[in-house]
């Protein structure tokens, strides 16, 4: 049994150390969270899995780290400054700011119907509608108002201002003068680094097409109402891939990314294959550097179905926009020299003996929601006999933060503590298994600890173990216990822990 909704999962995130609000003891900065001891090491496992999936383990992917402060051109002709908005409108009475397409998510069909009656047209869907009150603001808001529009925080009809685009992009102020020229924006993706390091890969690694650059770091988007605990927030973390392919060959490599993928977060992240789903954006919805997208959607606890992972054919739009010899936004000629790149990126194709733009495949995953993901997947209630319940994050061993708990079974004998120590200490330094020594409470609490945690092994040391270098070894999932030699732990848990 999985989540059954968000606020298990908050619970024991803060319960357990796995994610806390950022800033919490000031009161927290809205759509920032901090990852705790727990928490860290899930995310890191996830994202060395990731990695290691798509770039050690093909032989066409390089890895790059580019900086989150971000040159504003990059982010003017990658179409960002002008398009990377959302719908906003405020409700004058509460001083709550809401994303137009989210709000009128919430509302009820006869509050649509009214909408779409207001402007004469016959759809009622939430996003259709955002598009036709967006393009006539002044009357959108008469609009919101005589269709009686309700504020979800109030529940209460508001007075809505006119809607608005609202650009997403943090800008920060670059070096100690203040001015209009000296400021950059954060990242609000990872991709434009690896476009605007095309060359520099292309030309330190020799590579030919086709082949992908891969980046995973931070990125910041000012969402507008940020919720549903880390699933939206405003410093988020990404896994990306640009795969640079002749065009022409786009098509088919877009399919075989999207499929290697769902395998991914199935076999490697444990997601149930049911709980997956393909979305398939409308052609009229697509982004502005968008021939296809297809999302891979997950069924959220408490949200239903929502983008886990998107799969966008970025075409030449990219290194096109930036490059001065290929301006398919036709900017050039109206900005000073120094505010376009003088770089080509582009390709030379041998074999039609001419410089070439790839075409770009990009699957681009939210590491936050991928934590999310696989914590509702694993986190189950079970009755036991005795009529208690015990919650137990069943993660895949690979991602489980703690892999090994070695717990004493008496706390004031010294020679079980001082073997316990020495095969805790064994089992990290030699064998390289994150293990950690608990005599905190009594076996059976410190069992239930562990369960909570997802730890997969619990080793318990005991006077038996004093007269024959024995352990029990106790498995997270079936409570089953069984006796193995201390000499033979590390190949007993390795086998298992894969
Ligand atoms: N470079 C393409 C790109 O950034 P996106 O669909 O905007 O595409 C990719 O973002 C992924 O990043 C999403 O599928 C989602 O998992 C994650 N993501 C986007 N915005 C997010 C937010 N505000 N909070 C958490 N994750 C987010």
């Amino acid at each position: 049994m999985a989540a059954q909704n968000m606020e298990q999962l908050v619970s024991l995130c803060k319960r357990r150390g796995f994610i806390f609000p950022g800033g919490e003891i000031y009161g927290g900065l809205q759509g920032t969270y901090d990852y705790g001891p727990l928490g860290v090491e899930l995310k890191n496992n996830l994202k060395r899995l990731w990695w290691r999936h798509n770039v050690y383990e093909r032989d066409d992917m390089e890895g790059i780290e580019t900086a989150l402060l971000t040159n504003r051109y990059v982010l003017r002709y990658s179409g960002h400054e002008k398009g990377f908005s959302d719908p906003l409108v405020d409700n004058r009475t509460n001083k709550k700011r809401h994303r137009l397409d989210h709000l009128l998510r919430d509302q009820k069909p006869e509050v649509l119907a009214a909408l779409a009656e207001a402007f004469g047209t016959q759809t009622t869907d939430p996003e259709d509608l955002v598009d036709v009150l967006l393009a006539d603001a002044q009357k959108a808001e008469a609009a919101l108002k005589s269709a009686r529009v309700v504020d979800p925080s109030d529940n209460k009809v508001g007075d809505w201002t006119a809607p608005r685009q609202f650009n997403l992009m943090f800008k920060t102020q670059v070096g100690p003068v203040a001015d209009e020229e000296s400021f950059a924006y954060l990242r609000p993706e990872t991709a434009q680094g690896m476009f605007v390091n095309f060359k520099n890969v292309l030309d330190s690694t020799n590579r030919k097409l086709p082949f992908g650059i891969a980046q995973m770091g931070k990125s910041f988007r000012n969402e507008i109402t940020p919720r549903n605990f880390i699933f939206r927030v405003r410093e988020l973390e990404q896994m990306e891939i640009e795969y640079f392919v002749r065009p022409g060959e786009d098509e088919a490599v877009h399919d075989t990314w999207i499929q290697d993928h769902v395998d991914w977060w199935v076999n490697e992240i444990g997601l149930d294959r049911a709980k997956l789903k393909l979305h398939e954006h409308p052609k009229e919805k697509l982004s502005h550097y968008s021939k296809r997208t297809v999302d891979i959607l997950y069924d959220f606890p408490t949200l239903g179905f929502d983008e886990l992972e998107g799969f966008a054919n970025r075409t030449d739009f990219d290194l096109g926009s930036h490059s001065r010899a290929n301006d398919t936004l036709g900017l050039t000629a109206r900005v000073a020299p120094n505010e376009h790149s003088t770089e080509k990126l582009t390709y030379f194709d041998h074999a039609a003996n001419k410089h070439i733009v790839p075409f770009v495949i990009e699957p681009a995953a939210g590491v936050d929601r991928g934590v999310l993901a696989a914590l509702s997947e694993a986190y189950d209630e079970e009755k036991l006999e005795n009529g208690e319940t015990r919650v137990v994050l069943r993660l895949k061993p690979t991602l489980a933060p703690i892999k090994v708990a070695v717990l004493p079974l008496k706390k004031n004998a010294p020679e079980i503590v001082s073997l316990a120590k020495s095969v805790k200490r064994d089992l990290q330094a030699k064998a390289d298994m994150r293990s950690i020594y608990d005599d905190t409470a009594g076996i059976g609490k410190l069992y239930r600890r562990q369960d909570e945690v997802g730890t997969p092994f619990c080793l318990t040391v005991d006077f038996q173990s004093l007269e024959d270098n024995t352990v029990t070894v106790r498995d997270r999932d079936t409570m089953g216990q069984e006796r193995v030699a201390i000499a033979e732990l590390t190949d007993y848990l390795r086998e298992r822990l894969r």
